[in-house]
């Protein structure tokens, strides 16, 4: 029964097998009123090969003869015959290894079936074998991990399914539940499917802190309930999705680093760093400058994402000694932090001292005492400490000092005395620097003027000027020129020139000379005579501008020099108007008699003085010769009874100037033994002056008698004089005085160099007629001063006479005589 049931559901659940099974079925069909018993055994699988199935031939009631005669067997519409009869014993044994879960999969139970084929009579013996499970697969999961992400926010409560493990095993060997481990999260929900499989789910039991830990490593184990147990295990791996529940954070509230001002662009100052325990965009932290601290960007960079700070642009020290901001780091979920950072700038020697000039004077007067401020500067150095630590000194060498009392403010002041006259002006350089390292400087440069004062006076170049002017000059005619220099300036400088008040001879020397102030021309005044005055010597005087002003002297000379403006001048034989002087020549005279000397003067001097004589005219040229420079008329000749008594002689008196002047005398000589031989030779010629010479006769008569009362006059005074002189030193012989002898004024020619000394040097002839009777009157002369008036060129004129010597009177008495002797004749 059991068998017909299986043996139409057989149809239905061998499907494989259907075939095989459909012929099987036509068998027992046909064999089915022989068919006996039916036999089951039970087997666990992997039995092996040999091992004892059942004895068959007991349990069918066969004897071991029937099996071998009926050559039983196996017959079976399989492939793989897992059951072999060992006919034989009548045993059934395992042929092949069973695999129960290859052989029915999940079936259960799990049975194959073959029949025992006997023959003679054909018996057919239905034999099924049911194959055990035996616990030899464990539960197996798809894939060895298992992958979640999460996020840490996920609610408790959340559930995740987790892949199912199978094992291929049935019943308990089968897979029986899930263990999850570790289970501090999650804890395992375990479910059977629709199928019938179980699966299992975690479930978030504790929240999920992906800082905390940012990946879960869990193990699923699937164990089935064999014995020995068997299990399979998945790594779950979890990971947990961040949230951005972290704000960054810095490291350190401040920060504090250094840097040079000036430091280069890019200069790296400090890093700051910020740290967010968040994930990927919510752990990437950006840096940034607060939005409070303007300015600060321009000064320096922040690298977004490393937060290295660097220098951007040059940082002075003399503006920000410290500069603080604040810098924010921010991650992508807009979380942020802030910190504070400061910089301290460290000051470099970069900044040049600069040089302000509080007061300046300009010009300075050049008496100003050493010590005198000429200015006050002041010097800024913006750095700081020894950078900023300024002196000052002047370049080279001028005579200024430069000190300093407050700090940075200096005062320039003089170290010497000053002299306009030999430095004008300075360039004064002050030199700033200050004591970094190395130490920066500045210069600047003063312009001092030094204003002159009227220390110098106008100084002429030599002390002694000298200058020649021809006489005869026209009165303004320009002499020379004195200059003085005054080394002072402008009006201090303005030099003017006078005459020193003096005389010469008694007069004004501004009348002889005028000095233009302006020009130092020095002129004549008047037209100079040589023959009055040689020479002119005075002082002219300088003076500057300045006040009170100064001056100096130079004496001056000015020689006048002589012209040839004097004709000689004869002095005899004095040429009367019509009477006739003859000089008497005895016939009995000698060759070289002299006959008579012709004397004449000229007031010029040197070569304008030096005459010569010659014959001009004469009755009988072959007679007489004249002395060229002597002037002495003598004869040639013998004179003979043949000569003419009346001789006339014109005698050229010739000076040696240039042009020369001349004069011209006539002598009249007599050549006669006696003197009435003379005079009836005379008379005739004389005869027409008669009227004239009785008139002179008369002056002469009086003239006589004036000049023979002013000479008894004259006489009795000196006797007088003499009586008395005797008479006082007769009184002081008895009073015991000493004796003063009184010598007369004596008058002398002060210049010295005339030409009257030598004029009255002359030998004057008393007599015509002898030469031993020549009176020398030299001695007297000399003891007189007589001047000769060159304008009056006919006489000598008596100037200055009788100073007590009585003989000069007496030789103007002979003359006198002589003079109406001549006359007379
Ligand atoms: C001072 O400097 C000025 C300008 O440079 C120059 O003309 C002048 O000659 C200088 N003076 C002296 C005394 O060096
Ligand atoms: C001329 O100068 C000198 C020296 O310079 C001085 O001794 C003299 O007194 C001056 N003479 C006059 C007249 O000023």
């Amino acid at each position: 029964m059991e068998f017909k049931d299986g043996h139409c559901s057989a149809g239905r659940k061998w499907r494989w097998f259907w075939p095989r099974a459909a012929c099987l079925f036509v068998f027992l069909c046909f064999f089915q009123h022989g068919t006996e018993a039916q036999i089951r055994y039970s087997i666990p699988e992997e039995l092996k090969k040999g091992s004892l199935v059942g004895n068959v031939a007991q349990d069918l009631g066969l004897d071991l003869k029937r099996l071998r005669s009926g050559r039983a067997r196996i017959v079976t519409g399989e492939n793989v015959q897992y059951a072999e009869l060992k006919a034989d014993k009548g045993l059934l044994v395992v042929h092949e290894r069973i695999d129960r879960e290859q052989l029915c999969g999940d079936v259960t139970p799990c049975s194959f079936t073959f029949e025992i084929l006997l023959e003679n009579p054909m018996e057919l013996h239905p034999v099924t074998i049911e194959v055990l499970d035996v616990n030899d697969n464990a539960p197996t999961f798809k894939n060895s991990h298992l992958k979640f992400e999460i996020s840490e926010s996920a609610a408790l409560g959340s559930r995740f399914v987790l892949e199912s493990a199978h094992d291929a095993d049935v019943g308990a060997n089968g897979l029986q539940s899930y263990i999850l481990t570790p289970s501090d999260n999650f804890v395992l929900k375990e479910h059977v499917s629709p199928g019938g499989g179980k699966y299992a789910e975690m479930v978030l039991q504790k929240g999920l802190d992906r800082e905390e830990l940012p990946r879960l490593s869990l193990k699923l184990v699937a164990v089935d309930g064999g014995n020995p147990q068997r299990s399979g295990t998945v790594n779950i791996n979890i990971n947990i999705l961040d949230i951005n529940d972290n704000a960054p954070a810095f490291n350190r509230t401040i920060y504090k680093a250094k840097v040079v001002e000036n430091a280069a662009k890019g200069t790296h100052v400090i890093t700051v760093n910020a740290t967010d325990a968040d994930s990927g965009s919510n752990g990437k932290v950006t840096y940034s400058f607060s939005k409070s601290n303007a300015g600060i960007a321009d000064l320096f960079h922040i690298d977004e994402e490393t937060g290295c700070i660097s220098v951007a642009k040059q940082i002075d020290y003399e503006k920000e000694k410290t500069i603080e901001f604040m810098v924010e780091a921010k991650d992508q979920g807009g979380l942020a932090d802030s910190a504070k950072v400061e910089i301290e700038v460290i000051d470099l020697n970069d900044n040049v001292p600069v040089i302000n000039v509080m007061s300046f004077t300009s010009p300075v007067s050049e008496d100003s005492p050493a010590g005198t401020t000429i200015g006050i500067i002041n010097v800024k150095d913006l750095d700081s400490g020894e950078n900023g630590h300024v002196k000052c000194e002047i370049e080279g060498r001028v005579p200024f000092s430069i000190k300093s009392n407050v700090r940075n403010y200096f005062a320039l002041m003089t170290d010497a005395d000053l002299d306009r006259e030999s430095v004008p002006e300075y360039n004064i350089t002050v030199v700033a620097s200050d004591a970094g390292s190395p130490p920066l400087s500045s210069k600047r440069t003063f312009n001092l003027k030094i204003s002159d004062v009227n220390d110098n006076a106008p100084a002429f170049p030599v002390n002694f000027y000298s200058a020649t002017i021809a006489e005869n000059n026209s009165p303004g005619a320009s002499v020379l020129r004195v200059t003085a220099k005054d080394a002072d300036e402008n009006q201090n400088a303005h030099v003017s020139y006078m005459l020193e008040e003096s005389e010469i001879g008694g007069t004004p020397v501004s009348e002889f000379v005028s000095v233009n102030a302006e020009s130092g021309a020095i002129s004549a005044v008047r037209s100079y005579d040589y023959e009055q005055i040689k020479e002119l010597i005075f002082m002219v005087k300088t003076q500057d501008g300045g006040s009170p002003p100064l001056s100096s002297n130079a004496s001056v000379r000015i020689l006048i020099q002589d012209q040839n403006d004097n004709a000689p001048q004869v002095l005899y034989p004095v040429q009367t108007g019509g009477s006739v002087l003859a000089e008497m020549v005895p016939r009995s005279a000698d060759v070289g008699y002299l006959v008579t000397k012709v004397v004449a003067v000229d007031v010029d001097s040197g070569q304008n003085a030096w005459l010569s004589y010659k014959v001009h005219k004469a009755t009988d040229r072959a007679l007489f010769e004249v002395g060229l420079h002597n002037g002495e008329i003598r004869t040639v000749r013998q004179v003979t009874d043949k000569d003419a008594v009346k001789q006339r002689l014109t005698v050229l008196v010739e000076d040696n100037g240039q042009p020369s002047r001349s004069a011209t005398v006539i002598v009249n000589v007599a050549v006669a033994d006696s003197f009435p031989e003379v005079l009836s030779e005379f008379t005739d010629f004389s005869m027409h002056d008669k009227e004239y010479n009785d008139k002179l006769t008369f002056y002469l008569v009086l003239a006589l008698a004036v000049v023979s009362f002013l000479f008894i006059t004259c006489l009795l005074l000196i006797i007088s004089v003499k009586v008395y002189r005797w008479r006082q030193s007769r009184i002081l012989y008895h009073s015991n005085l000493p004796v003063i002898p009184y010598y007369p004024p004596r008058y002398s020619d002060t210049l010295g160099t005339g030409t009257l000394q030598h004029v009255y040097n002359y030998e004057v002839c008393r007599t015509t007629d002898s030469r031993k009777s020549d009176m020398k009157n030299m001695q007297a002369m000399s003891q007189s001063l007589v001047s000769v008036d060159g304008a009056d060129a006919d006489t000598p004129h008596v100037t200055k006479q009788l100073s007590g010597n009585c003989s000069q009177m007496s030789t103007l008495v002979s003359q006198i005589f002589y003079h109406s002797f001549t006359i007379m004749v």
